[in-house]
């Protein structure tokens, strides 16, 4: 069911530092900051061949990462992101598996403007799970 590997999410407290280990240490193709209210995150995105890896940060006080950066002080990687062809088949198929969709279920416009779920970490091996409609 699941195709590419999309992205991985790493959250981190400061963006900026973590934007220049990817464009200088690791010499990557990193994006502008970009800030998305209604995620609670400033994104910056690092462009691999093969994938692609998000920088996150908090924004507002209500942030849906800032518990796991209170957990994880130095950062640490917040989410997978695979590819699915249809998300609401997907949803259904998983639930009724059992597996727990986050939220009121229903899919949300993500950071590339496409529909996005994310699934309970204990339904998937500890891993925050989103899923995107490509
Ligand atoms: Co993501």
């Amino acid at each position: 069911m699941i195709g590419r590997l999309n992205h991985v999410a790493i959250a981190v407290s400061d963006l900026a530092a973590a934007a220049a280990i990817y464009r200088g240490r690791l010499g990557a193709e990193v994006s502008a900051p970009v800030a998305l209210p209604e995620h609670g995150v400033t994104t910056v995105f690092v462009t691999l061949p093969n994938a692609k890896i998000e920088l996150l940060q908090p924004l507002g006080e209500h942030s849906p990462i800032a518990k796991f950066l209170e957990r994880n002080p130095d950062g640490g990687i917040h989410h997978l992101c695979y590819e699915v062809s249809d998300i609401r088949a997907a949803r259904e198929k998983l639930k009724a598996e059992g597996a727990r969709v986050l939220g009121d279920g229903e899919p949300k416009v993500g950071a590339h403007g496409k529909p996005v779920l994310f699934l309970h970490p204990k339904d998937f091996c500890g891993t925050l799970i989103e899923l995107e409609e490509v």
